[in-house]
């Protein structure tokens, strides 16, 4: 339901029934206090100086022409110049019912299905994941999920780092300490192989010889040799199997079908280096390649440079995206790609935007987004990293939550069988790891804190799936059959009609995070979606309410406030529980 929309819509056509002409929108927000209504035109005093009629006259012109549809209940005029909207509860309990026994709960399939790229986690390879992975991969997931939903097309690119001289420095290690069979084997971990390469990139800045047959090994692996190229393979695979493991735990969608790593589009680059040339886009300078853009100045004012080609021959992660981006748009069609990365990819991004633009490679109407975020801070405001400095592995961290969870877990209830605690610390911990990510401004850094994340009071995970488990069991003691329940649900109470209001809100809050990716305004949608329900459980009898028909309508009510919880958690990636 988008109310907000349907109030605009009736406003603006009143507008033009009246004959005001270039009007700006008017503006719909949720009221404040009950006293000026269910919601509000905050913006009638600039549409009143544009119309050139007073506010109190305007208001009653448009009052006169939207009155009488079923939606209002009441609409009255606060001075200087608000319009305060009641919304009738009939209407709401029509629309409530049509939403019982749908699983979208009313929400409508996106009239026009875009074939959306959105390119998250990427990790790089022959490291583990760390903090930073956590954010590009969670967000990244939630969108994946939302944009799904509404029918859209989505295609997600883990755009891996598996290419680049760092593989030529571990195949070079890697043959000099004769472990090739240890690795066949699978006897070699990720986190063993990360080692080796901290001790290859030092012998590779020390021994002019190894730092030699390092770089001959990257243009073995460019060239297709047998031999570096299982090296490789066997590299990414150990990888990204430790990752794919790590996905699952954290209840995100990334398989290995979904894995397009940087290697994928090393074949294209020689041609898009000579496509730009010709072109008169890339010119050469001190025998490397480089692409001059006007909109970029380096820090004399000049044009700034954007290199696409070594010297060496070798190419960069730009000449890779600029090759991606013409992939992305040929093979899949993609109108809209999303990328999330932290902010200070920015300018890259942008860069092989503009590149691939003006090459032609992609249209211009084609929507790019870089869905930034910013970091994971520790308590002093720093970077989250580990005592000695180093950073956190993603792992870990999420070990050190299911932890906490379960120590948390004993103290509430030391007599639960050992199989259940440790199933129910691992969702909970890592929900709660996921939720207070998700529920921060992804633009903005935040402060890691674990005792307000496990809190099972606020705006955190423990309490919505809390507040889930409690209306199961409010359904459960009613021994009704929800389902089976014919009497239409009746909202008498204020605080009735604001919680239908709210669950109807759901779908607004899907065509932001649909145009926005931002897992936020979820988070507090569900949890002002808990407290509405918690006010309505303490202001109205559910199980005890005075007449059955009453009991029964409030059942549906709570029904459906767990259907929508439920659904809103699915789409951030959290899993449920119907115990707690
Ligand atoms: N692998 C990169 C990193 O870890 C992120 C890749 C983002 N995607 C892209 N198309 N550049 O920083």
């Amino acid at each position: 339901m988008k109310i907000k929309y349907i109030i605009k819509k009736d406003i603006e056509q009143a507008l033009i029934n009246i004959g005001v002409k270039n009007f700006c929108e008017p503006c719909i927000i949720s009221s404040k206090k009950i006293e000026f209504g269910h919601y509000q035109v905050d913006n009638l005093i600039k549409i009143s100086n544009i119309s050139h009629i007073d506010p109190f006259n305007l208001f009653n012109k448009i009052y006169y022409l939207i009155k009488f549809k079923d939606i209002y209940k009441k609409i009255t005029f606060s001075p200087p110049g608000f319009i305060n909207i009641f919304i009738h509860s009939k209407w709401l309990s029509e629309k409530l019912e049509k939403i019982f026994f749908s699983s979208r709960l009313g929400v409508k399939y996106a009239s026009y299905k875009k074939t959306i790229v959105i390119d998250y986690s990427s990790p790089n390879v022959a490291k583990e994941m760390h903090v930073g992975h956590l954010r590009s991969t969670i967000i990244g997931d939630v969108t994946t999920r939302v944009l799904e939903f509404l029918g859209h097309n989505v295609i997600r690119a883990n755009h891996i780092g598996d290419w680049g001289a760092q593989f030529g420095i571990l195949i070079a290690y890697i043959k000099y300490k004769n472990l090739q069979k240890k690795l066949n084997k699978n006897l070699i971990s990720l986190h063993e192989i990360e080692e080796f390469y901290c001790k290859a990139k030092k012998k590779y800045e020390s021994d002019k010889n190894f730092k030699k047959i390092s770089k001959q090994y990257v243009v073995q692996l460019q060239s297709g040799d047998k031999n570096c190229y299982s090296i490789w393979k066997k590299l990414v695979s150990i990888t990204m199997n430790n990752n794919y493991k790590l996905y699952k735990k954290l209840n995100v969608t990334l398989n290995k079908q979904h894995t397009m790593g940087e290697s994928i589009y090393n074949k294209m680059l020689p041609n898009i280096i000579k496509d730009l040339k010709k072109k008169k886009l890339a010119v050469e300078k001190n025998g490397a390649i480089i692409v001059f853009l006007d909109k970029f100045k380096n820090r004399i004012g000049e044009p700034m440079g954007v290199l696409i080609q070594k010297k060496d021959k070798s190419f960069l992660y730009s000449t890779t995206d600029i090759a991606c981006l013409k992939y992305r748009y040929e093979i899949f069609h993609a109108d809209r790609i999303i990328y999330y990365t932290d902010v200070r990819q920015h300018q890259h991004l942008l860069q092989a935007w503009i590149i691939a633009k003006k090459a032609k490679y992609i249209p211009s109407n084609l929507l790019l987004e870089h869905h930034e975020f910013g970091m994971m801070l520790s308590k002093n405001k720093r970077p989250f990293k580990t005592r000695d400095g180093n950073t956190i592995k993603l792992n870990t961290l999420i070990n050190e939550s299911i932890n906490r969870a379960l120590k948390l877990i004993k103290i509430k209830k030391p007599n639960l069988p050992k199989k259940k605690l440790i199933k129910l610390s691992k969702i909970i911990g890592i929900s709660a790891i996921k939720y207070a990510d998700l529920s921060k401004n992804r633009k903005t850094n935040y402060i890691f804190n674990w005792d307000l994340m496990l809190s099972f009071e606020g705006n955190t995970s423990p309490y919505i799936q809390y507040a889930y488990t409690r209306i199961i069991s409010i359904i459960k003691k009613s021994n009704f059959h929800v389902h089976k329940i014919k009497e239409k649900i009746n909202l008498t109470k204020n605080s009735e009609i604001k919680l239908a209001i709210k669950i109807l809100e759901f779908e607004e809050i899907i065509l932001i995070m649909e145009k926005n990716g931002t897992p936020h305004i979820m988070c507090r949608y569900l949890y002002q979606l808990a407290i509405y329900f918690s006010n309505f459980y303490e202001t109205c009898s559910i199980l005890f309410a005075k007449k059955i028909k009453i009991c029964k309508s409030r059942l549906k009510l709570s029904f459906i406030t767990a259907k929508t919880l439920k659904k809103g958690l699915n789409l951030l990636g959290i899993k449920i529980l119907k115990k707690m």
